[in-house]
């Protein structure tokens, strides 16, 4: 199986995996990008069945909504029951690099609200130790500079996402080169920066489950 099999075999296990939870006042988190959008499809093939969504990205929410499926605002929904999303990299903790496709401060927050958070990953996408994927971070853009001079001092070595501005209307800045040796204190240490919104690092709240698409198989590492 190629890369794209593989995402669209684990996104259709996101689905085997969720479907006996939901109920019919169910909401589901959704995430963003390439493996995420395979879920998206495959969550139409069941819609009927839980309430709706929440959305971690404008581009997610278009696509949930062309399948007639609903996307709430979370500031109206009192439960996300699961999240599910795709990572950059994952460890054996089941901590993350995200943020890719430069959504994730909508990821993290979703993330946050949720019981339950689904990783659904390639292979592709397992290290040992974070870090060889440059590290998003989403700043206020008047804050560049600055926060790009501090990620130096933490060892990064910073690179302007050149054209990109997230849905929240800021920038991202990938930190190559990052020794990331305690993912949960450095994930707080780059959020003390002045002008971060957030960083790529989901170790504080990392994934409950984590479903691996790998050519024997989805494995399931909870
Ligand atoms: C977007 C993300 C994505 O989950 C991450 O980039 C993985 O994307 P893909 O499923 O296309 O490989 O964090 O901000």
């Amino acid at each position: 199986m190629n890369q794209d099999q593989l995402k669209q075999a684990v996104a259709k296990a996101a689905i085997d995996y969720i479907a006996p939870k939901l109920e019919l006042d169910s909401i589901v988190g959704v995430g963003t990008g390439s493996t995420a959008n395979y879920f998206i499809d495959y969550l139409a093939e069941i819609k009927g069945t839980f309430d709706g969504t929440v959305a971690s990205s404008e581009a997610s929410a278009e696509r949930l909504k062309s399948h007639g499926i609903p996307v709430y605002d979370l500031n109206v929904v009192d439960r996300v029951l699961v999240y599910v999303d795709g990572a950059d990299e994952t460890d054996p903790k089941k901590m993350l690099i995200k943020g890719g496709g430069a959504a994730l401060t909508r990821e993290k927050i979703v993330a946050a609200v949720a019981d339950e958070f689904v990783c659904i990953a390639d292979g592709s996408k397992w290290v040992d130790v974070l870090g060889a994927f440059p590290l998003p971070v989403e700043v206020i853009p008047m804050a560049r500079s600055h926060v790009a001079r501090e990620l130096v001092k933490l060892g990064g070595s910073p690179v302007y996402r050149e054209g990109v501005v997230t849905d929240n209307g800021n920038i991202i800045i990938d930190v190559h080169d990052m020794q990331i040796h305690d993912p949960v204190a450095l994930e707080s240490q780059i959020n003390q920066i002045v002008g971060v919104v957030t960083n790529g690092l989901f170790a504080a709240r990392n994934a409950d489950v984590l479903l691996l698409a790998t050519a024997e198989g989805v494995k399931t590492h909870s």
